[in-house]
């Protein structure tokens, strides 16, 4: 089998981690090969920039120097672990990728999108999911999920999370096939269930 390339995307506290890593599991137990990674970080160079971009202390980090940031975590990310991967034929998945930078600092942050776009297709080299699913759920709901001490992000507030959610949306518009978006309310097994079944459906 050819590589394949799965993304979870949604904003803070919609399950990606959840699914990520029962869509790991069920593939493994189904002896596919799969590396599960995430965003920011996945190398260690993308972790400690993880550990910059999401520290309270950071708070005024201008939007342009955040976008710079994620973009330099995603292009080591690719270069050497996607990439290789896919090459290898193995099923990546990962928590979070380009549309993550275009929902947050696109329409999050208001910084302009043809740039973004551009910033990312040279941090990516064009790659592009084979599929991702988008966790779709009103903001308050999302972020009342979450426990422990908020990250910078998820200090935002929620017009912030509402703008992203919205964003994400208009995304889905623009190339419906590439996405598979689903009610993030709905419960982890059905999720679950619906995800494994159109991961397998493209295999
Ligand atoms: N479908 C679901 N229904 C209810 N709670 C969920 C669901 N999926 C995840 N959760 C819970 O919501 C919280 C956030 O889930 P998580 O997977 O970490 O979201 P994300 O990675 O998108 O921020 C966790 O406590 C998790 O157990
Ligand atoms: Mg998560």
């Amino acid at each position: 089998m050819k590589g394949f390339f799965v993304v979870f995307e949604g904003i803070d506290g919609a399950g990606k981690t959840t699914q990520a890593r029962l869509l790991a599991q069920a593939l493994v137990q189904r002896g596919h090969p799969v590396v599960l990674t995430r965003e920011p970080g996945g190398t260690p160079v993308g972790e400690k920039i993880r550990s910059l971009l999401l520290d309270p202390v950071l708070a005024g980090l201008t939007p342009l120097a955040e976008a710079l940031l994620y973009a330099g975590a995603r292009a080591e990310l690719v270069a050497s672990t996607i990439r290789p991967a896919l090459a290898g034929g193995r099923v990546v998945i990962s928590d979070r990728f380009v549309d993550s930078s275009l929902a947050y600092q696109g329409y999050g942050r208001c910084l302009d999108l043809k740039e973004l776009e551009q910033l990312n297709a040279l941090a990516t080299g064009g790659l592009v999911p084979d599929l991702t699913v988008l966790l779709d759920m009103p903001a308050a709901e999302a972020l009342a999920r979450l426990t422990g001490r908020a990250d910078r992000i998820e200090q935002e507030r929620l017009d912030f999370f509402d703008r992203v959610r919205w964003g994400y949306r208009q995304l889905v518009k623009r190339a419906p096939q590439r996405y598979l978006v689903l009610d993030g309310r709905l419960g982890c097994r059905e999720l679950h269930r619906q995800i494994l079944k159109a991961v397998e459906e493209r295999f």
